[in-house]
């Protein structure tokens, strides 16, 4: 692929991982995903913003070379994580007058994580600015989006942001913009899930500071840029501040089929009561699936067999999972069998301690479920239907 102008002087020069398929050696990529790096060329500097992954420097020098580049004064690190700084040694090495911009925490992270030497750095103060002559690059210190070191970058006189991984997708794609609005969304919000929502409280912050900008095109460092901002600024203050809705989430795992007829029944207890549920079977689930389901519902129901004297490990790893990533969730119930004892509830619950949640009183059963094990579970769809009601949670 050739660099890519997006106007003159300013060029995509990033890489399209076309075939990466894992993440950190956990986080699924179905649809590949891209390191977007950006040049800007003013009358009298010239700025990088983000590096790409070390695997794909190939790339970058290359569409750097084919610009016939010449001097880059400014290195602009966003964020310290290796898929956008990874090739910033290379570029130093290439580049000896070029200074890294970064916050002063970002700065420590690439000492440490890349060698980089201290002496090549020039740490900026939230809000700073910096003249590339007719082009002014403006500072926007945004913690937590998603390491504690991050910072956005703003193009004044283009109103362009380059908020690296904030609003980003892992989308591998020929469209330079987000022209196909349905499958980037649901590789943002997939992206949003695994990434951003532990952070979610910090990020409504951030939210509302980088709203305070006039915008013309949001250019993240993973997947399309944004030609219609409102598109993916729209779409996080639903997933960051909006009540979640009349969903359940049920992931759940079944060694024998007891728990599966239970899942089952508990499934058309709550449909026909009017709540949407979202089935996960834990021995095939896509994680990023189940973390894109948890952005929006109310209510989790983990189903789960007794392996040995606790819950299965596909639903420990679950509920790790859950926990972790801090979803907006209000409820969560726990059902499923052993055959002579454990303490699986108490485990699961105490996996879950991060959650700000209500518990619903289980229904965990010895062996094959009998009536009264469906009247338990047609109880406690009625008590889901009552909560969500009461918090006038919508579809
Ligand atoms: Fe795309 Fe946090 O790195």
């Amino acid at each position: 692929m050739k660099p890519r102008k997006l106007k003159d002087g300013i060029y995509w020069v990033g890489a399209v991982d076309w075939d990466r398929r894992l993440f950190d050696d956990l986080i699924p990529l179905p649809d590949g995903t891209s390191y977007n790096a950006y040049l800007i060329q003013g009358s009298e500097k010239t700025a990088l913003i983000d590096t790409v992954d070390p695997t794909m420097s190939h790339v970058l020098l290359s569409h750097l070379n084919q610009l016939s580049t010449g001097r880059i004064d400014y290195v602009i690190a966003n964020h310290a994580e290796q898929d956008h700084s990874g090739t910033l040694p290379q570029i130093l090495e290439r580049h000896p007058e070029a200074q890294v911009v970064s916050t002063s925490k970002c700065k420590e992270m690439l000492v440490d994580l890349l060698l980089v030497p201290e002496g090549r750095f020039l740490a900026v103060e939230d809000g700073a600015t910096l003249s590339l002559g007719d082009r002014t690059l403006e500072f926007i210190h945004a913690p937590w989006v998603h390491w504690p070191e991050t910072m956005l970058t703003y193009l004044r006189e283009d109103k362009i942001l380059f908020p690296c991984d904030f609003f980003g997708s892992h989308l591998a794609t020929t469209d330079l913009y987000a022209t196909d609005e349905g499958r980037v969304y649901e590789a943002a919000k997939r992206y949003y899930a695994e990434i951003m929502m532990p952070f979610r409280k910090i990020i409504q912050k951030n939210l509302e500071k980088v709203q305070g900008y006039e915008i013309a095109l949001i250019a993240p460092s993973h997947g399309p840029m944004y030609d219609r901002p409102e598109f993916i600024l729209e779409a996080y203050n639903s997933w960051v501040f909006d009540a979640p809705r009349n969903i359940v989430v049920l992931p759940h795992i079944s060694m024998h089929g007891t728990t599966r007829e239970m899942v089952n029944y508990l499934v058309n207890s709550l449909v026909e009561k009017g709540v949407t549920v979202k089935l996960f079977n834990l021995a095939v689930t896509d994680i990023g699936e189940l973390a894109m389901a948890l952005v929006d519902a109310a209510t989790i129901v983990i189903g789960s067999p007794t392996v040995l004297t606790g819950p299965h490990p596909n639903v420990v790893n679950a509920a790790y999972l859950v926990n972790a990533l801090r979803p907006k969730v209000k409820f969560v119930s726990i059902i499923g069998s052993y055959g002579w004892g454990g303490k699986m509830v108490k485990q699961l619950a105490g996996m879950m301690s991060n959650l700000n949640v209500e518990i619903l009183d289980p229904v965990v059963i010895r062996g094959y479920p009998r009536d009264k094990d469906f009247e338990a579970l047609d109880k406690l769809a009625d008590t889901i239907v009552e909560k969500h009601k009461a918090l006038n949670l919508q579809r």
